[in-house]
């Protein structure tokens, strides 16, 4: 067998470098953490980075950090170069964001790479030019200290991975979200985007991390913010958590770090949310961004290609530390009720007293409990439902359905006269010809709107309500971008919302009559339409058909609101002229027929 051929051999460099590219930069944005992360290391206060048609023709980050010398600038690009640690035990107290000496070999064999850098001090910059292969063309240049790398045609000589590049607006967000994480990180370092020559912003330093997120997010977080600090042997922690006014129906705004990289651990996010407690009872997700510092030695970051995901010696302890500062900090801020107040929070039910059931089966029948079968639940009762209603009178039919808590009963009609009721604030019941239609107030309200607002957008003929207070909103970048993609659309349905220079939009009106009206004061329902539309959009919601929806939802009367029998009779007036009344645009019914006869059987009549 010694002369057969071997089918086992070694790959060339090369070869090792592309594969190992598949792992270390999947997409642009990947590039984009890679470089920077050396130019943090490097310790640059200043970072620029600038990307064009979402990372795909070009990723350059230029800094001011300490640089690199000649033969430095050169070996960077081998594999395993690196300046970070020399030994095993380096690993044990790493304390920068890169140790492999991994990232610009495998950038470098995927792309063509040009890099200018020059230490503090030296007259000449060292000129680096790659095309996928070593060694590079190196040259001597000008240039200023600190280093540039600027990487052209990603995935140039790996043709399948550039066809799953996705487009160019979907990299962009990607590289955005990663330069937030550093921006949120590292508040003492100057930060600098631009895509497509465009200045997406430009971050001075910041004093603290809560003027930092104030840049990145909004004015609206400035009170809003509680910090956070605690030590034990095992972890630091320290940040910031938000209040309730920072929930929003959409995750994204949560950050957490570990020794200063930002990581995805589902374990410990889930120890900062379990922190809010009942205040999350009903979903949502507060902003935060919280700083776990724990010993090098006792957590390996290098069990993922990205280091996006870790393994602690202590996970246990750590979750349980974490979850109690943040729960000590919001109750400091009095977020959080004190645990033994909160049984007293919770209002007693106040049924009427029923009836004593008899306790053994052979007395009397008990009283139905089991639910309605289904077949009578949902019946499409038809447009011939035959409300057993006095004519509307034209001023009904179009009064504009509204919440009236405050408002009495001065209508000329009495509940009687009407025969529509009101049960639990919640349910609209009357009598049809065939027997009973109980209507959810929400879902009716919210069919009706969703298809005055599909009317709408092809109407072109908004009524825009002026605010006696034009509202301004902050937003962060990836916020605004997301609205400007619909806002045409909210502008059809009566909202003005103007530029107000960068980042910031100016809600002049809103749509006449509804709710938005009373509700605008922090523009917190504006960032409540993103995250519906942000929802809708991964759901491959057609646009209009997303706004709609989100529209009607939140214009809605709630269940809960209390309505008067003028309103109801609109609401149903309304729902009969509507396209498909039975369903709301979620698929909910809108409502439930009981036919007569059902009720006759319930009761023994036949
Ligand atoms: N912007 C920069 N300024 C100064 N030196 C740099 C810069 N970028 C890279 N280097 C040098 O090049 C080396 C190789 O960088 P590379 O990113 O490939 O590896 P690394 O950062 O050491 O480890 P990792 O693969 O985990 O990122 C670094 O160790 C550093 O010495
Ligand atoms: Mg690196």
């Amino acid at each position: 067998m010694n002369n057969a051929i071997s089918k086992i051999h070694i790959l060339p460099d090369e070869l090792i470098n592309k594969i190992a590219a598949g792992e270390v930069v999947e997409r642009p944005a990947a590039v984009v953490k890679e470089l920077v992360e050396n130019s943090i290391d490097a310790g640059a206060t200043e970072i620029t980075v600038i990307v064009k048609e979402g990372g795909r023709a070009l990723i350059q980050v230029v800094d001011n950090g300490s640089g690199m010398n000649r033969a430095e600038a050169i070996l960077a690009f081998q594999r395993h170069a690196t300046s970070k640690i020399a030994a095993a035990e380096d690993l044990e107290t790493i304390r920068t964001l890169g140790f492999r000496g991994e990232a610009l070999a495998s950038i470098a064999s995927v792309s063509r790479v040009e890099m200018r850098t020059m230490e503090a001090g030296a007259t000449e910059a060292t000129w680096i030019k790659m095309e996928g292969t070593m060694p590079p063309e190196v040259s001597i240049g000008s240039g200023t200290p600190g280093t540039s790398l600027a990487i052209k045609n990603l995935f140039f000589n790996t043709p399948g991975r550039r066809k799953f590049l996705k487009a160019a607006a979907t990299e962009y967000r990607q590289i955005l979200a990663v330069i937030y994480r550093f921006a949120i990180a590292f508040p003492q370092v100057q930060f600098t985007f631009v895509h497509e020559d465009e200045i997406i912003f430009d971050m001075p330093v910041a004093a603290s991390l809560t003027e930092r997120v104030v840049m990145l997010f909004g004015s609206r977080l400035r009170e809003a913010l509680i910090e956070i600090h605690d030590k034990s042997p095992a972890v630091e922690i320290s940040g910031v958590v938000g209040k309730q006014s920072t929930i929003r129906q959409a995750r994204g705004e949560q950050y957490l770090f570990l020794n200063q990289r930002f990581i995805m651990d589902k374990s410990l996010n889930h120890a900062v949310i379990a922190a809010y407690g009942e205040i999350l009872a009903h979903g949502g997700f507060p902003f935060y961004a919280v700083f776990l510092q724990v010993d090098p030695a006792r957590v390996d970051v290098n069990v993922h290609p990205t280091k996006m995901e870790v393994k602690f010696a202590d996970d246990r302890l750590i979750y349980a530390i974490l979850r109690n500062a943040v729960k000590r900090a919001l109750s400091s801020a009095a977020v959080v009720p004190i645990e033994t107040t909160l049984g007293h929070a919770i209002p007693e039910m106040n049924w009427p007293l029923a009836p004593e059931i008899p306790s053994t089966e052979n007395d009397a029948p008990s009283l139905p409990s089991t639910p309605a079968p289904a077949d009578f639940r949902v019946q499409h009762p038809g447009r011939q439902l035959g409300f057993n209603l006095t004519a509307p009178q034209p001023a009904l039919a179009s009064a504009a359905i509204s919440s009236t808590t405050q408002v009495a009963e001065t209508s000329d009609f009495g509940q009687n006269d009407l025969k529509i009721w009101q049960i639990h604030n919640r349910y609209i019941l009357s009598p049809t010809k065939a027997g009973l239609v109980i209507i959810d107030q929400h879902v009716a309200h919210e069919r009706i709107l969703y298809e005055q607002a599909l009317e709408m957008f092809e109407k072109l003929n908004p009524a825009p309500q002026q605010l006696l207070f034009p509202i301004l909103v902050e937003l962060s970048v990836e916020d605004f971008e997301m609205l400007t993609e619909f806002l045409p659309f909210l502008e059809r349905l009566g909202f003005i919302i103007k530029y107000f220079g960068k980042q910031t939009m100016m809600i002049e009106a809103v749509p006449s009559g509804s709710r938005y009206a009373n509700n605008m004061q922090d523009g917190k329902i504006l960032l409540e339409i993103i995250d519906d539309f942000r929802r809708g959009k991964r759901e491959k919601l057609e646009i209009r058909d997303n706004v709609a929806r989100s529209y009607a939802c939140h214009t809605a009367v709630r269940s809960g609101d209390r309505l008067t029998p003028v309103t109801m009779q609109a609401l149903i007036n309304q729902l009969f002229t509507a396209k498909s009344p039975y369903f709301c645009p979620h698929g909910r019914p809108v409502m439930i027929q009981i036919p007569l006869e059902e009720l006759d059987k319930r009761f023994g009549r036949i």
